[in-house]
């Protein structure tokens, strides 16, 4: 086990808050944040010493196979972050707010929010957008639901934006990304996610704000990182954002692993004596007398 791993696992943990988050910004301590959808998955990021967990709405493409993540249905993301929350205890865990669930009136948007936290042992919820959201994000804030932003590119408005593709790359729309991260955090967000804008942008909104800057493909200049994991293991397929670093190939060590298993069931070496659970033989003949019609 690396000295890293030990560390990491040994030492006792404080459970991460939003003011950790903050105090952390302030020291210039950079926050880590990656997505789990499953308990085994939450419990290694818990081990591994992680800050935050999203159970991002990602699940909709990198765990339940659909094109996009305007599918996902709060339903999956209840039931999703359960899991989750079973299996990591001391990171700050957010629950993404998937399509519909808060665009509609501010009434749904405090509801759905609060049931992120009632029901499935959410600390906070995340949702897109900026100006747009501000009466949402003022009333979940005031039921006492922290939120956190995601501006940039915002996966909910894929057809709207014209594809998966960076933002803020002109002056204007630069000046407008600014404006809504200030508006954010007026609005009471504790954090906001910065997706596939410019890396000198994001490193300026993150100077002028005092809450953390979140970044997906918005260089280093943020206040903390975050990836989508199925990315980061090698476990999703279909395509890899240029922002990603593949730290594992899982897809390929899962198919290795099938194939072997298959190999082995098939030339019958698998189960082995090891695997097999076995009877006394007095037991056996006593069952044998009986048995016989
Ligand atoms: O759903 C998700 O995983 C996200 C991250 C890309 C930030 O929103």
């Amino acid at each position: 086990m690396s000295t890293i791993a030990v560390s990491a696992s040994t030492t006792a943990r404080k459970k991460v808050t939003t003011l950790t988050l903050r105090q952390k910004k302030e020291r210039g301590e950079p926050i880590s944040m990656l997505t789990a959808y499953d308990y085994p998955t939450a419990l290694a990021l818990d081990q591994a010493g992680i800050d935050m967990i999203l159970v991002g709405d990602s699940l909709g493409m990198v765990v339940l196979g659909y094109e996009n993540t305007l599918p996902v249905t709060m339903e999956d993301m209840l039931h999703h972050s359960k899991a989750v929350a079973r299996g990591a205890k001391h990171p700050f865990l957010v629950g993404d707010m998937p399509f519909m669930s808060y665009q509609v009136s501010v009434e749904q948007a405090v509801k759905n929010a609060g049931r992120f936290l009632q029901e499935a042992g959410m600390d906070g919820v995340k949702l897109e957008g900026g100006r747009e959201r501000l009466d949402a994000i003022r009333a979940m804030t005031s039921a006492g639901i922290p939120v956190m932003g995601h501006l940039g590119l915002t996966p909910q408005s894929v057809h709207q934006l014209g594809g998966f593709r960076p933002q803020g790359k002109t002056a204007s729309a630069a000046k407008r990304l600014l404006e809504d991260a200030l508006l954010l955090q007026e609005a009471g967000c504790f954090s906001i996610v910065l997706e596939s804008v410019p890396a000198q942008l994001a490193e300026y909104i993150s100077m002028h704000l005092d809450i953390p800057t979140i970044g997906i493909g918005a260089g280093a200049g943020c206040d903390g990182q975050v990836l989508v994991t199925h990315d980061l293991l090698g476990l999703f397929e279909r395509f890899t954002p240029k922002f990603v670093k593949k730290y594992a190939n899982l897809h390929t060590e899962m198919q290795k692993a099938f194939a072997e298993y298959i190999a082995e069931v098939q030339g019958q070496s698998f189960p082995a004596e090891e695997h097999t659970v076995t009877m006394s033989d007095v037991e056996w003949q006593a069952f044998l007398k009986e048995a016989r019609p």
